[in-house]
């Protein structure tokens, strides 16, 4: 879905369409040329990832495999707590695999932190991250995130896999919601 389909509820396009795409394309060529040689294990994180898993991973021009873990953070509903729960998780054994976490959106970086160290426990050769976007509060934690698309500002943000109420996540672009949207 474009934009203009859903006219007035958007108050700014943070990230076009085009950008996304070409920051991917140009993220596809890095990884590609970190793991060459190596066999590599896309491990994105639902519902968000999907649509960044689904362009990243048509742009790598090499094998690759995809599986997907589903967690819930239980929080107040709008902000990470830090405490984790897999509802899905991989159908894969990473032991000793080349592991690359997809993302759409790190956020406070708690559910990252407690997802990077949930793989690694289970003695995969390594584990990096791979997220479109990135808040301020994330560039503080532990966890280092190899490939980022856009740091963006402390705003909510839908769009590209990102919803508000379970809507616009089937937007092309990524933007920030119009106040009536809200009330
Ligand atoms: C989003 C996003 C990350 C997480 C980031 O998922 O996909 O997994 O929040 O937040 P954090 O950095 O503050 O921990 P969400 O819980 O909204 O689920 P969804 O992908 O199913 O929409």
């Amino acid at each position: 879905m474009d934009a203009e389909h859903i006219d007035g509820e958007l108050s700014r396009v943070l990230v076009t369409e085009a950008e996304i795409q070409d920051r991917l394309a140009a993220l596809a060529k890095e990884i590609a040329a970190d793991y060459l040689g190596r066999d590599l294990l896309l491990v994105g994180v639902l519902r968000g990832a999907v649509m960044v898993m689904a362009d990243l991973a048509r742009e790598l021009d090499r094998h690759v495999e995809m599986d997907w873990m589903a967690i819930s953070s239980y929080g107040s509903g709008t902000t990470s707590s830090g405490v984790v729960r897999i509802l899905k998780d991989l159908d894969t054994d990473i032991t000793g695999r080349h592991v690359l976490v997809v993302e759409d959106i790190i956020d406070t970086g708690l559910t990252l932190t407690w997802l990077v160290s949930n793989l690694t426990t289970r003695g995969p050769a390594s584990v990096e991250v791979c997220t479109l976007l990135r808040k301020p509060d994330a560039q503080q934690m532990s966890v280092a995130v190899k490939y980022v698309g856009f740091d963006i500002p402390a705003e909510f943000v839908v769009g590209y896999g990102l919803d508000y109420a379970e809507r616009y996540r089937n937007l092309r672009c990524v933007g920030t919601l119009a106040p009536q949207v809200y009330t």
